[in-house]
């Protein structure tokens, strides 16, 4: 987690920074700080809280600088407060870094320097690394690069780090291993370093993501300069950036969560652009078109993920074996790496991730590369540390998703899974001619069935207003719509602080039926397929607990109406496509009673966006 933004230049450094910082609170916003360079000293302001805290803070003070870094932090070590909010800084403070990742043999490091006198002012691992590093270059006399490079080398863990020194004012250095960074290259020798590229769209569309061990050399006024980790230079490869102002702004929406979910007509439209053809019969995922025939003869295929896109991989697992018949496992990423896992090379790992670096998700890839598996990602975020290990992939297109609470790109994920079981299934024979036609026209209009539940959205804000003090609530489904039972309980805990529990229907008279009384809200999926009749009985069962059943039903269904305290209706498709307009009314829920509940949507407490610590 965390976020860093730093700019060397001739314009002013705070407001670029502060904005940037702005934008990057959702990957933490337990505190955040700047250091700007001043006239032979370094300036370092640093407020817990978020940033509106720091811009207060340093509403008087000397803000002047067009040399700065800055950094919105997610807590790991040491408790979030002013001393632990980072820029961090040298013993005389003539160094300053910001950090995002772990360095995993801080203790080790911070020993040394203890026994060589130093003292500590925080209780953080990224103090440890200023201070060797500024140890290195104390004692070696080596330029700041040149320390950081050898300090480097002394660090396990991860780091995408930036440093600035009073006694080279010119210059930034900057390097990253397993978490993000992205340095946009301006117009006139000044340049934007960010955790991604969202504080830099504005200035420059030029851009270089870091790769693992690289280190800039940042110059004012000059070229950008790479090195790898053993000091052998390396050519920038400069890319075009797709991504628009717009798509980073709320757009007149009170919450980006709502702005988001909102979107999702779009995104889906997005997801299926060039890949779907109902009229042609075509369905076709370029990023992994020639790793199919590797995926249909696969010893095991493996779906990891966690959170949201866990339950993703969930759909993911009933649209493969159904569609295709392909086998597939779910595993969350961090159970997975740390079990031992037999995998060969005869095994095929997919990685779903919306931000793409997913620390336990990256590391469960590494795992089972290093085995030898074919290791396949669905991310949405372009250029990011899972979207640049796997052997190959498919991005989601949903566009950037800044409220902490996953809803666009879980749907984009499930568009994708939905495209990649009917590309297996076709390629597979397993699925007969007409169905397949069906389902390919079925998915092509989702956008537009989207488009109607959204339209459901007062009705969403009556029922929460409804259910808003509950302290409990319960989800249940059958088939795909169980993962959609999870994520509906993730949504309600997560930016609503109710606790929330996600069942397969039928399991509900193995344990959970106990806690129904009339208090508790019973969200049920009892859409028309399959199982449809089984969820009835199901319901019945909390009826007759006096339990309160609030249905997610097919257009025109009067079964369940008339047992069912609320019914929402969805309109009528496919079975497997349910997932998508199922789960809409549940990110509606959530949201308003999040609001009704004065709780902050988009950066829900003790959470961050994108968690790149295990
Ligand atoms: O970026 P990822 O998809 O890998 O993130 C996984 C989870 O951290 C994420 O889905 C999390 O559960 C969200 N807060 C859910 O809304």
């Amino acid at each position: 987690m965390c976020g860093i933004v730093a700019y060397i230049g001739q314009k002013e450094a705070y407001p670029i920074i502060v904005k940037g910082l702005k934008r990057l609170e959702y990957r933490g916003y337990d505190s955040s700080g700047i250091a700007l360079q001043g006239n032979n000293s370094i300036n370092i302001y640093k407020k817990q809280g978020k940033v509106v805290n720091l811009e207060e803070f340093t509403e008087n003070l000397d803000r002047s600088g067009t040399v700065g870094i800055g950094h919105t932090r997610w807590a790991t070590h040491g408790e979030p407060n002013d001393v632990n909010a980072h820029p961090h800084y040298s013993e005389d403070k003539d160094l300053a870094i910001i950090h995002n990742g772990i360095i995993e043999n801080y203790d080790s490091l911070k020993h040394q320097l203890l026994s060589k006198g130093y003292t500590f002012r925080s209780e953080t691992d990224t103090e440890v690394l200023c201070y060797l590093i500024d140890d290195i270059r104390k004692n070696t006399g080596a330029k700041l690069g040149e320390s950081v490079r050898m300090a480097l080398q002394q660090v396990v863990g991860a780091y995408a780090i930036v440093i600035m020194s009073k006694d080279e004012p010119n210059k930034l250095i900057a390097a990253r291993k397993s978490s993000p960074l992205v340095v946009g290259i301006g117009k006139e020798g000044d340049f934007y370093l960010a955790s991604d590229a969202t504080p830099i769209i504005e200035y420059t569309k030029q851009v270089v993501y870091l790769a693992d061990e690289e280190i800039a050399v940042i110059k004012r006024g000059s070229e950008l300069k790479l090195y790898g980790i053993d000091d052998v230079e390396k050519t920038p490869y400069i890319q075009e950036l797709e991504l628009h102002l717009e798509a980073i702004e709320k757009g007149g929406y009170e919450h980006f969560m709502l702005k988001e979910i909102h979107e999702q007509p779009r995104s889906i439209e997005d997801c299926f652009r060039g890949r779907l053809n109902a009229s042609e019969g075509r369905v076709s995922l370029g990023g992994i078109k020639e790793y199919e025939e590797k995926i249909i003869n696969a010893n095991r295929v493996i779906m990891i993920a966690c959170g949201t896109s866990w339950h993703a991989c969930l759909v993911g697992e009933y649209l493969f074996e159904d569609l295709a018949r392909i086998n597939v496992e779910v595993e969350y990423a961090s159970e997975f790496r740390y079990r031992n896992p037999i995998i060969g090379e005869n095994d095929i790992v997919i990685a779903i991730s919306q931000s793409g670096e997913t620390a336990d998700t990256l590391a469960a890839l590494e795992l089972a590369k290093s085995k030898g598996a074919t290791i396949l990602g669905i991310c949405n975020v372009v250029g990011s540390s899972i979207s640049r290990i796997t052997d190959a992939g498919s991005y989601t297109h949903a566009g950037p998703e800044i409220g902490v609470a996953s809803t666009k790109a879980f749907t984009a994920q499930v568009t994708v899974l939905t495209l990649m079981a009917l590309s297996l299934a076709k390629q597979k024979n397993a699925i007969n001619e007409s169905k397949y036609r069906a389902m390919l026209s079925g998915l092509e209009v989702i956008p537009q069935k989207v488009q109607q539940v959204l339209e459901k959205n007062s009705e969403m804000e009556f029922i929460a207003s409804q259910y808003q003090s509950a302290s409990n609530a319960l989800y249940l489904g059958r088939g795909s719509s169980f993962p959609v039972a999870l994520e509906g309980a993730l949504k309600l805990k997560e930016i609503s602080y109710i606790h929330a529990e996600g069942y397969p229907a039928a399991e509900m008279k193995h344990g959970p039926i106990a806690l129904i009384d009339e208090e508790m809200p019973v969200f049920v999926i009892a859409t028309k397929g399959t199982s449809y009749e089984k969820v009835v009985s199901n319901i019945q069962e909390v009826k007759a607990r006096k339990g309160k059943i609030i249905a997610i039903v097919t257009e025109g269904d009067t079964q369940v109406k008339e047992i069912a305290d609320h019914t929402v209706e969805i309109p009528e498709t496919d079975e497997h496509l349910v997932p998508l307009l199922a789960t809409i009314p549940f990110q509606l829920l959530s949201y308003h009673i999040a609001v009704m509940r004065e709780c902050n949507v988009d950066q829900p407490r003790n959470l961050a966006k994108s968690v790149t610590v295990e």
